[in-house]
């Protein structure tokens, strides 16, 4: 499926329903306050959709699930397994640089392309768009023989 590179005004209003879906989260031990949303392609949903997650802690650290993890999972539970990303928008409300995780960016591709751009906010405060492809490079699939 060719990726259409989103509108600057998709690429707005990410960041808005990232922004408001970090308000929401559940971060007692960390305090960093995560909010990711995630743009589908028009043919899985209504155009334009856009999902937003937050990241949720749990007392047993290991157990916390990310704001991008939380987003696709609700992605898929709103429009279904044959969900395509065509970008992501990862904000804090901790004025910090943050980057999808390695487990994210490897989730993130699950339903996207290589090409696909992320926006996330660097150490000086400015959004960095990378593609998937930058970010996760030599990733791993599943090709059993
Ligand atoms: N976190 C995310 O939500 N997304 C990432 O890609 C990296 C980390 C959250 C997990 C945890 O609640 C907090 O940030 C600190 O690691």
């Amino acid at each position: 499926m060719p990726v259409s590179a989103p509108t600057p005004a998709e690429i707005a209003t990410l960041h808005q329903r990232a922004t408001e879906a970090a308000q929401n989260s559940y971060s007692p031990y960390s305090r960093f306050r995560v909010g990711a949303a995630i743009l589908l392609h028009p043919d899985d949903s209504q155009e334009g959709a856009i999902v937003a997650g937050t990241n949720v802690e749990n007392a047993s650290y290991r157990l916390t699930c990310c704001a991008e993890q939380a987003a696709i999972a609700a992605a898929v539970t709103l429009y279904g397994p044959a969900i395509r990303i065509r970008a992501v928008a990862v904000v804090n409300l901790n004025g910090a640089a943050s980057m999808p995780c390695g487990a994210c960016r490897q989730t993130i591709l699950e339903f996207a392309d290589p090409e696909t751009p992320v926006f996330y906010p660097s150490a000086n405060g400015e959004t960095v768009a990378a593609t998937l492809a930058e970010l996760l490079p030599a990733a791993f699939r599943l090709t059993p023989k």
